[in-house]
């Protein structure tokens, strides 16, 4: 039998020059960790995102270095093959000395490979600053939901001409600074494209339709389990793997070999297909678990 090869940023790089989809998911206990690296996931990301699905908030905004941390640990010692990226959460990259601080601790403590951070040129310097000392940075575009304070509602991003062109150099630039990897997050599908094509390293979509290098979604939202779900507000990209009678490895199974085949995400769960409703508005990307008044929607 063949060694495991672990994967690496050049192995994601020759996956993209060869066309081979990424799939990506998110973990967050040894459990899943075991078997989503043997289903074959090639990415697993403790998101953020663990403050509503593990924690059961409303948002990101109280997920802690320590929380992410802690999460990565449990993950890290079960990954045979899959690369662990590990999300820096809310104000934890806000300066240089901070965001250093907590990429070294996602990696010495967590056993993360990458860390990924919310934001556009604007976080340049700091993807630089991480990049030159040895950090791997995965920048995310599109929505970001830790921004949710800020902005009160989320929805598609990049619409229009302008947006788009300014998330195309908010790529270009970040990649520059040496960002090895890109998620993009609710964005029409034309402009996922656009900017896997320019992109010189891989593209993770998430709602942003079936041209970028990879697909990523949240565990629980796949395995049809996650509050959001539960309460009845699935987010549009959002697909159940947990149909025809397959046990939860049987799905992340589905959705590794429907990822990797280009089946998910098919246009229903993309945004900006001329021949679908248009279901951009803040009000279509449901609010999260147990906050059915507040404008906000988990990632
Ligand atoms: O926090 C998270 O899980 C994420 C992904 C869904 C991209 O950022």
């Amino acid at each position: 039998m063949e060694p495991i090869k672990p994967v690496n940023v050049a192995e994601l790089r020759r996956m993209r020059e060869a066309g081979e989809k990424i799939a990506a998911l998110t973990c967050y206990d040894a459990s899943f960790a075991l078997l989503e690296d043997r289903a074959g996931v090639d990415v697993i990301l403790v998101g953020d995102s663990l403050g509503m699905v593990m924690q059961g908030g409303t948002t990101t905004t109280p997920v802690t270095v320590d929380h992410v941390v802690y999460h990565s640990r449990c993950v890290a010692p079960h990954l045979k093959r899959a690369f662990l990226v590990a999300d820096l959460p809310f104000l934890s990259f806000a300066t240089l000395e901070r965001a250093l601080d907590a990429s070294q601790r996602m990696m010495q403590e967590g056993g993360a490979k990458m860390v990924k951070l919310e934001g556009g040129r604007e976080q340049a310097s700091i993807v630089e600053y991480l990049a030159v000392r040895g950090v791997p940075v995965c920048a995310h575009l599109g929505l970001q939901p830790q921004f949710i304070h800020k902005v009160g509602a989320f929805k598609v991003q990049g619409r229009d001409d302008a947006a788009a062109e300014a998330m195309l150099h908010d790529a270009k630039v970040l990649t520059e600074a040496g960002a090895d990897l890109l998620v993009v997050e609710c964005i029409p599908s034309d402009l996922g494209r656009r900017i896997s094509e320019v992109s010189k390293v891989p593209v993770i979509g998430i709602g942003a339709g079936p041209d970028t290098h990879g697909q990523i979604l949240v565990l629980q939202d796949i395995l049809n389990i996650s509050p959001m779900v539960t309460l009845g507000r699935k987010p549009r990209f959002v697909k159940n793997f947990m149909t025809g009678g397959v046990d939860i490895e049987g799905a992340v199974a589905a959705y590794v070999r429907e990822v990797k085949s280009g089946v998910y995400p098919a246009a229903e769960h993309s945004f900006g297909d001329a021949a679908l409703p248009k279901p951009e508005t803040a009000a279509a990307i449901p609010a999260v678990a147990g906050a059915a008044a507040a404008p906000q929607r988990r990632k």
